[in-house]
């Protein structure tokens, strides 16, 4: 297929390093989802294993480069290695790609809004991902947020992939010598204006959305990065959430695999592109001890005659390390309010 023609025509000298996008499909049934795949890496094997499962589209949920970094000619040239790498640049010519980011391709390991130039590197990944010199994204208020339905009626996906890097607030720190760095407080993980364009979007009728967040949505306070850190917006979304009808959130950022669910969300986390495995931490929201810590990918795979999904993790040589199957029903969240769980707690102060 030819290449986007505004990606020919964009002035940034970041697209020199470009691969050539394919248009965003028109029927779809099957969804790819990734993160973090190491920069440091000789080579980067899995984009072989997602292209032969030949998805209609991939998700790239953030760290899709490492470059840990304010500056954005030296995120540029992370991508641009990314994007000479030739099992990505031939996935690249079949399958359609929509991105995020998250810290490692934001700033420096863990950063938050507090980024100075965050501005310059939004457009510098818009870019590398082929984004039209119009797209919204390169000047909404608050990050590179963005919303696609794709299909046509009766087999509608909206795909919303947020920006929790953008206006992230700074993590109140862990003191009760627990495990990891953060501890739950005040503060957001999206912007005023993030959270008013997600509601109004979630307006649109869709048969299915996939939502993608950078870091873990639905599991246990951890310690580390997850929306659990912020308690008030992580309520404030399964609130957002519960009359949009069957969502899936997707999410990154942990190096393993695993699907968990809070108050009717599931949350499917796919992390593993190309990394080494860290400890599987708790996590009492997992469903059916579904996690696999090694390197993968994940497939979202759409039945519309049955109205199900089959949600799998793959390995970079294609194989299936896990599966299972949720109904529609499963991913709509309860309308009552009565059946919220409360927000986690916060951990114990001593
Ligand atoms: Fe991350």
């Amino acid at each position: 297929m030819a290449p986007i023609a505004l990606v020919l025509s964009g002035a940034s000298l970041a697209l020199a390093g470009s691969p050539s996008w394919q248009p965003l499909p028109t029927d779809i049934d099957t969804v790819a989802v990734g993160s973090c795949a190491h920069s440091a890496a000789p080579t980067q094997p899995v984009w072989a294993a997602v292209r032969e499962a030949e998805p209609d589209v991939l998700l790239l949920l953030g760290d899709n480069v490492y470059a840990d970094t304010e500056d954005p000619e030296r995120l540029a040239k992370a991508l641009r290695r990314l994007g000479r790498r030739p099992r990505f640049r031939r996935l690249t010519r079949e399958v359609p790609v929509l991105a995020t980011w998250d810290d490692h391709d934001f700033g420096p390991n863990d950063s938050d809004g507090r980024h100075a130039r965050k501005d310059e590197v939004r457009q510098v990944t818009l870019d590398f991902f082929g984004a039209a010199a119009d797209d919204p994204r390169r000047t909404r208020p608050d990050g590179l947020y963005g919303a696609w339905t794709l299909g046509s009626k009766g087999r509608r996906v909206q795909v919303v992939l947020l920006d929790t890097r953008y206006d992230l607030s700074p993590r109140a720190p862990r003191t009760d010598g627990g495990v990891g760095r953060y501890a739950p407080g005040p503060g957001q993980v999206l912007g005023d204006a993030q959270w008013a364009w997600l509601e109004e979007v979630l307006e649109e009728p869709a048969e299915l959305r996939i939502i993608g967040s950078s870091i873990p949505f639905a599991t246990e306070y951890t310690g580390w990065e997850t929306w659990s850190n912020f308690p008030d917006e992580q309520l404030r979304m399964l609130e957002m959430l519960r009359d949009v009808g069957p969502v899936l959130v997707v999410s990154g950022d942990v190096h393993y695999g695993e699907l968990s669910a809070l108050a009717g969300v599931t949350d499917l986390t796919s992390s593993g592109l190309r990394t080494r495995p860290y400890p599987r931490l708790p996590n009492r929201h997992r469903i059916d001890d579904l996690v696999y810590d090694d390197e993968h990918f994940a497939l979202v795979s759409i039945d519309w005659g049955a109205s199900e999904v089959q949600l799998s993790w793959h390995t970079p040589r294609g194989e299936v390390a896990m599966t299972t199957t949720m109904r529609f029903t499963d991913l709509t969240p309860p309308v009552a309010r009565t059946e919220t769980e409360p927000p986690p707690a916060p951990p114990p102060a001593d």
